[in-house]
């Protein structure tokens, strides 16, 4: 076998080949099994001959990594050089999700009372009958006690039946004044229609300081109800009663779908209903230990339900409850 002659044949085939299947190619052509060289040394029967062909194969190998690494690194270069990225396509879409319309609509109550000055409460849900009913001034025959209207849980509980308890345990933690909203779930026993459902929410609010009328209170309930539903609204009075005020009312607001003149929604008295409201009664802040020689004030409670369905125009309570992804892709 002619050494010098295979050498270089060989190295420059390496060097002529184009790609990495030819590298290959070559060195099948030249390392491969029955190729001259390995064959040579397999039948080497003295070392100098040994000795040179190993180092003739070493050349070849080192040959072939030099010849695949370039040709690898050219490779590199020219997708480096094509395959740039543009970075003005447009990207793949997210899925973004959104919030449950009755939190949009805490979050937009917390707003207008925070910008009012109120603080924001959150209050427990498992209440005692004493807060939920009895420092609130709950009669003892009153219907709400009732386990056929409240959630009962035995030794003293219940589910809260509004936020007024909110009411005590701000008047118990703190002296006045007092400007608190307390927003949160309250549960009754009523069958589940298209108004009504054992689980909604409250917002509740609580003012007392000196000199707080019921001027005050429509004022307030005014704003408020502007803020919500827009700045033509108007709000008016029906008295009414509730233990824990004196007097009582309950506000409306003016209907938004027809301005007032009448329609389905308003069922045509052009108001419609927002919840209870009234002059803190004597009788709570002595349960509480405030003097209602010097302090007064007023609280009212709404619900958030019927705030979302009023402002989004939902005609069933119960859709905002289902959970179903065609109703709560639209907010
Ligand atoms: N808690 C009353 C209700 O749920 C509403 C209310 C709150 C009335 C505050 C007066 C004062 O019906």
């Amino acid at each position: 076998m002619d050494g010098k002659a295979l050498e270089t044949e060989a190295l420059a085939a390496i060097e002529a080949a184009a790609s990495l299947d030819e590298v290959e190619a070559a060195r099948l052509r030249f390392l491969g099994r029955k190729a001259e060289l390995p064959q040579a040394l397999r039948g080497v029967r003295d070392r100098e001959s040994g000795m040179a062909l190993n180092a003739l194969r070493q050349k070849l190998e080192t040959a072939l990594d030099a010849r695949r690494a370039q040709l690898e690194r050219a490779e590199l270069d020219r997708r480096l050089a094509e395959e740039t990225v543009d970075v003005t396509l447009p990207g793949d879409d997210l899925p973004y999700g959104s919030l449950h319309p009755i939190t949009q609509t805490r979050r937009m109550v917390e707003d207008v009372f925070v910008g009012l000055g109120y603080e924001v409460r959150d209050d427990r849900e498992v209440e005692t009958v004493e807060y939920n009913f009895d420092k609130l001034g709950f009669a003892p025959t009153h219907s709400s006690r009732s386990p056929r209207d409240t959630f009962f849980f035995g030794n003293g509980t219940v589910l809260r039946t509004e936020t007024s308890p909110s009411q005590i345990h701000m008047l118990e933690e703190r002296e006045p004044p007092i400007y608190m909203v307390s927003i949160g779930r309250v549960y009754r026993r009523d069958a589940i229609t298209a108004t009504r459902y054992p689980i909604f929410h409250q917002f509740e609010g609580l003012a007392v300081d000196e000199g707080i009328t019921l001027a005050d209170l429509k004022g307030t309930l005014l704003h408020v109800m502007r803020a919500l539903f827009g700045p033509d609204r108007r709000v008016r009075f029906r008295t009414h009663y509730f233990p824990f005020t004196e007097p009582s009312i309950e506000p409306d607001v003016s209907c938004g779908i027809c301005g007032g003149t009448g329609c389905r929604t308003c069922k045509f008295s052009g108001w419609i209903e927002m919840g209870g409201a009234g002059m803190v009664d004597p009788v709570v802040f002595d349960n509480v230990g405030v003097d209602p020689g010097v302090w007064s004030g007023f609280a009212f409670g709404c619900g958030l339900e019927r705030t979302a369905q009023l402002r989004h125009d939902i005609p069933d309570i119960r859709a905002l409850w289902e959970g179903d992804l065609r109703v709560l892709r639209q907010f």
